[in-house]
């Protein structure tokens, strides 16, 4: 591959300079996941002023167990001035109801955007620098699915939520954006971290997202992690399912709801092949799932590729 990590990070840090003025360096705003795309584009924008920025995690309600802290504490270890937003009600409200993928991901991105207008305002801040990447890009304008994060390219205008984007690695895909964040000298955590989706558990949650499926979903990814981390793979993860199943516990009949494994092979997301793990470790995760999390009575696992299937499954 004749991609320079080097030669971009000079030429972006060239193109920031060029877009922010110093003296703005105050009105900024990164929205920050603990993603490596968002990082990495968070210390570039850094690197470019030469100073901190603020760095902002929302806390949406959507995402891992202790996420939030884990984040904050690592980007600031980067020397961003990170803090956490709790907009857990916000986001949570706005997808009250919903059941159909598209409109949970536009009611995301609604309600996402609208947080951080008013997290703008409050700081009266101009720019904000999001880690929007080519395939990004790539499957929203091709009409795929709706990223949360591609704005303009659909022809939003920003200036609606207040403020002007800033995305330093928008023509890069997963693997050169890797090692951009090696050469910037982030911890392997973040630049070899698997990738985690924008809306995280609503489009992980089949149907209408509530606390119980979220807390459910958390309990499970939770398990799924620690069992799959030996095992080489692009994204490993849990579907929560609309859907309930017959099963047994303590002897007696219970009904709860089904998880499907996905474990998929990929470089650039665009692509992708559901791992081959052996029956003997599916059979481990799906037993500690069951006995471990109540509410569940039957785990799957996925067996199709990308395409025809995409990654995620809403
Ligand atoms: P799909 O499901 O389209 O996923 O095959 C491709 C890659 O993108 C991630 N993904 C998203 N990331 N906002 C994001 O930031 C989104 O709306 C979104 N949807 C999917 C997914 O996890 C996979 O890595």
């Amino acid at each position: 591959m004749d991609f320079d990590p080097k030669k971009y990070i000079e030429k972006s840090v060239e193109e920031i300079r060029k877009l922010i003025r110093l003296e703005d360096s105050e009105k900024v705003l990164a929205a920050c996941s603990g993603g490596v795309d968002s990082t990495v584009a968070a210390v570039l924008v850094s690197k470019a002023l030469g100073r901190p920025i603020k760095a902002v995690y929302i806390d949406d309600g959507l995402r891992r167990k202790g996420e939030g802290s884990y984040v904050v504490k690592v980007l600031r270890n980067l020397g961003l001035d990170a803090f956490i937003y709790d907009a857990k009600k916000e986001v949570l409200q706005a997808l009250k109801g919903l059941k159909d993928a598209e409109e949970k991901r536009k009611a995301f991105r609604e309600a996402f955007y609208t947080v951080l207008g008013n997290i703008i305002k409050e700081m009266d801040a101009k720019y904000l620098v999001q880690g929007t990447i080519a395939a990004d890009v790539v499957e929203t304008v091709g009409g795929i699915k709706t990223q949360h994060n591609v704005l303009e390219q659909l022809g939003i205008d920003t200036a609606k939520y207040g403020f002007k984007v800033v995305e330093p690695i928008k023509d890069l895909y997963k693997p050169q954006v890797r090692m951009v964040a090696r050469e910037l000298g982030l911890p392997k955590d973040i630049s070899e971290r698997k990738a985690f989706p924008g809306p995280g558990f609503a489009i992980r949650i089949v149907g209408e997202v509530t606390w119980e499926k979220l807390e459910i979903l958390r309990e499970v990814t939770e398990i799924v992690e620690e069992e799959t981390k030996d095992i080489e793979a692009f994204q490993s993860f849990a579907v929560l399912l609309d859907l309930k199943a017959t099963g047994i516990k303590d002897g007696k009949r219970s009904y709860g709801y089904i998880v499907v494994l996905r474990v998929v092979e990929s470089t650039d997301a665009i692509e992708a092949k559901f791992v081959e793990i052996p029956f003997e470790r599916l059979r481990r995760i799906s037993k500690r799932i069951i006995a471990e999390v109540p509410q569940i009575s039957r785990v799957l696992y996925d067996v199709t590729d990308k395409p025809p299937a995409t990654i995620e499954f809403e």
